[in-house]
C-alpha cells in the first residue's frame, strides 16, 4: 500500500482519535509491561517533563546565542549533573541526544586526543569487556577504531587482569560500564582507573544507566563501587538523562575530567559560505524541548525525588528477585549492583519464556550469554512486580510442559 499525503489535511481531531487508536497494540508501559525502552516513574513526573518539553518544542538548541533560555538550562542542567558524577571545577560536559551519541563524541574524543598523546599509534584500539553496550562498536566502526573485547570474570563483570594484557601499542583506551546493559553489573572502575593512569590510556566509563542514579543507590546504603570522577583515572563519562534522569528522549550527557579533554570532541569547520561551524555534538539541530525538560525534571525532583526514585527502583528490583527467586530452578546472574540484572535456569529454555511473554502483552528482552532474560526495574514496576512473577511462573510452567511456542531469537530491537 502506497502511503501518499493526503490532499487536503485532515482535523486534529480525527488524527487525535486515529493516534489513540494506533497505541493499542503498544506495550502497556504505565503497568510496567516493559523491560526496557521506557523510564518512566509517575503521572505527576511526566506531567512536568511533557508541559516542559512542549513550551520549547520549537527552540533550537543549536542556537543558543539566541535562545539563552536553552544555554542557561541546558548549562544548569550539565553542572547538576557533574555534581553528580563528583566532578570539580575543571570538569566539563556536552548536552546530547543518548547514550549512543554520548558515546560516540567520548570515543571521537579519545581518538583525537590519542593522535595527541600517544605518538605511535597504528589504527586505535578500545579495550573492552565483552558486556560492552554496541554502541561503543558502533563509534569505532564509524572512526575507524578497533575494539577487542575481552571475556568477563566468572563473576560477569570485567576482568582487570585480562584488560591490562591485552593493551597493546595501538591502544587508546579502556571501555567499561556502571552498570553494564544485559546484566546490570558494575564494572571494577577503580580498577580499571589504575590500569589506564598506569598506560597512560583513557578510561570511558558508561553510566548511560547508572550515571543518575547509582550513587543515590549507594547513599541508600547499597554496596555500588565507585564509578565516577572520584575514581583516578576515570576520563569521561556518559550518563543519560533519558534514562534514570527520568528526563525526556533523546537527552544524555558526556562529560570530561577536564575541559582540555572535551576540546577533544570538538568539530570545527570552516571552508564554506557561512563561515566558522563549530559544534561538540554529533547532532546540528537539537531539540529545546528535550534540554528544558531535563532542567525542569531535575528542578522538579531534587536531590530528594531521585533519591525516592533510587529507592523505588531498587525496591521494585527486590520484589522481582524474590519473587522470581521462589521459582524452581530460576536464578540471578552473578551480583548485579543496581537496578538492572538478568536471570536463567539451568533446566528451562528462558528464550521460550521470553517468547512466550512475548506473546502476552509484556516485553522480556533475552540474553544470549549467559541465556537469561533481562529486566530492568523502574518506580512503575513496583507495584505491577507481582504480575510479573505470576506471568513468568505461569510461562516457565507452560515451556516446562512443552505447551509453550518456540523460542524467540535473541534480539535487542
Ligand atoms: C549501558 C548502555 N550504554 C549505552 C546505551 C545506548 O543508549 P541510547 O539507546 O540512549 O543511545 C544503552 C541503552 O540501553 C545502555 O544500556
Amino acid at each position: 500500500m502506497v502511503h501518499e499525503m493526503p490532499t487536503t489535511g485532515r482535523s486534529w481531531g480525527e488524527l487525535r482519535e486515529e493516534m489513540l487508536g494506533m497505541r493499542g497494540d503498544d506495550l502497556n508501559w504505565k503497568e510496567g509491561r516493559h523491560g526496557a525502552f521506557v523510564w518512566y516513574a509517575n503521572d505527576e513526573l511526566e506531567e512536568v517533563v511533557r508541559e516542559a518539553y512542549s513550551m520549547f518544542l520549537v527552540e533550537n538548541g543549536l542556537g543558543v546565542k539566541v535562545f539563552p533560555s536553552i544555554g542557561r538550562m541546558e548549562y544548569e542542567t550539565l553542572a547538576m549533573v557533574r555534581s553528580l558524577l563528583n566532578g570539580d571545577d575543571n570538569t566539563a560536559s556536552v548536552f546530547t541526544s543518548g547514550g549512543t551519541e554520548s558515546i560516540f563524541q567520548a570515543i571521537y574524543a579519545m581518538r583525537e586526543w590519542a593522535r595527541v598523546s600517544r605518538s605511535g599509534v597504528g589504527t586505535p584500539e578500545i579495550v573492552a569487556p565483552h558486556s560492552a553496550h554496541p554502541a561503543l562498536n558502533k563509534a569505532a566502526h564509524l572512526l575507524g577504531m578497533d575494539v577487542t573485547r575481552i571475556p568477563v570474570g566468572a563473576d560477569y563483570a570485567a576482568d582487570p587482569a585480562a584488560i591490562e594484557a591485552a593493551i597493546g601499542p595501538n591502544t587508546a583506551g579502556i571501555y567499561a560500564s556502571a552498570p553494564t546493559y544485559s546484566l546490570g553489573i558494575v564494572d571494577p572502575i577503580s580498577e580499571l582507573g589504575a590500569i589506564a593512569e598506569r598506560h597512560g590510556l583513557w578510561l570511558h566509563v558508561d553510566a548511560c544507566v547508572g550515571g543518575i542514579l547509582g550513587n543515590f543507590v549507594r547513599e541508600l546504603g547499597y554496596e555500588v563501587p565507585a564509578f565516577d570522577f572520584a575514581v583516578p583515572g576515570v576520563t569521561s563519562i556518559s550518563a543519560d538523562l533519558h534514562k534514570s534522569g527520568f528526563a525526556a528522549k533523546p537527552a544524555s550527557t558526556v562529560n570530561f575530567r577536564t575541559r582540555e579533554h572535551r576540546d577533544f570532541a570538538r568539530f570545527s569547520f570552516d571552508d564554506w559560505p557561512s563561515g566558522m561551524y563549530s559544534s561538540l555534538t554529533f547532532t546540528g539541530t537539537r531539540p529545546g524541548g528535550a534540554i528544558a525538560a531535563a532542567w525542569a525534571a531535575m528542578q522538579f525532583l531534587g536531590k530528594d525525588g531521585y533519591r525516592q526514585l533510587a529507592a523505588d527502583s531498587m525496591a521494585a528490583r527486590e520484589r522481582i528477585e524474590a519473587g522470581l527467586l521462589q521459582i524452581p530452578s530460576l536464578y540471578v546472574h552473578g551480583s548485579p549492583q543496581l537496578y538492572a540484572f538478568g536471570y536463567g535456569s539451568d533446566e528451562v529454555d528462558m528464550h521460550a519464556v521470553a517468547g512466550e511473554m512475548n506473546r502476552s502483552g509484556w516485553y522480556c528482552g533475552s540474553i544470549a550469554n549467559p541465556v537469561g532474560i533481562h529486566v530492568m526495574a523502574t518506580p512503575v514496576h513496583g507495584p505491577h512486580a507481582q504480575e510479573y512473577i505470576d506471568a513468568i511462573a505461569r510461562t516457565v510452567g507452560q515451556v516446562r510442559s512443552g505447551a509453550a511456542g518456540a523460542a524467540a531469537g535473541v534480539s535487542y530491537t
